[in-house]
């Protein structure tokens, strides 16, 4: 698919069909977001595939602050996809000190940089995603016995679009650039 068109044309897409959605399939999604830019390479983003259906049911049920939308939408999903960054990398010498003055941010940079590539390559293979922010990090640590050293960035549900979301409103160009 032509960049524009893929970058234009994907939505956060919360309705699946049942297809599964194969190991073969996210390994070539992962593969295409591997390829996201990182500060120094550092490539501190893991993608956990959530596929056991107990497991996600808990994750859907204890891991939402509550917020029972997200709920059903990763019920529906065929898998969840935990994206998490090592921490203590992007954004930081060898000798754990911050490179710059804004400390942490730039391990989410890289994380919000590795999701988009993986919505949108996950979208040029006919799949839907959506990133979900409202999310109980702590409760999904322990759900998945995650790393000490590894922070959740989001929770990204993957599947075989069951819905054509309409795209909302964007901002005009006037609005956003300013030329200096
Ligand atoms: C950081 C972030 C957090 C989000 N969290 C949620 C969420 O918790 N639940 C949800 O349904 N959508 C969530 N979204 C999806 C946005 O609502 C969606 O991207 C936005 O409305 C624009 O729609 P589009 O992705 O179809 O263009 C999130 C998106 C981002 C980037």
């Amino acid at each position: 698919m032509e960049t524009r068109k893929c970058i234009e044309t994907r939505r956060s897409v919360r309705k699946y069909t049942d297809q599964d959605v194969t190991p073969e399939i996210l390994e070539q999604v992962v593969a295409a977001a591997a390829w996201a830019p990182s500060w120094k390479n550092t490539q501190v983003v893991r993608y956990y595939a959530v596929l056991n259906k107990e497991t996600k049911d808990r994750i859907a049920e204890t891991g939402v602050l509550g917020f029972t939308w997200n709920t059903k939408i990763i019920q529906g999903a065929p898998v969840l996809v935990v994206m998490t960054m090592k921490t203590g990398r992007s954004g930081f010498e060898k000798d754990g000190s911050s490179s710059t003055s804004k400390g942490t941010h730039w391990q989410s940079f890289d994380a919000g940089i590795a999701a988009q590539t993986f919505c949108l390559a996950a979208h040029e293979m006919g799949l839907g995603t959506v990133i979900l922010g409202v999310i109980d990090e702590n409760v999904i640590k322990e759900c998945l016995n995650l790393p000490d050293d590894e922070e959740i960035a989001a929770l990204i549900p993957v599947g075989y679009p069951a819905e054509e979301p309409k795209p909302p409103r964007r901002k005009p160009v006037e609005e956003l650039l300013v030329m200096c």
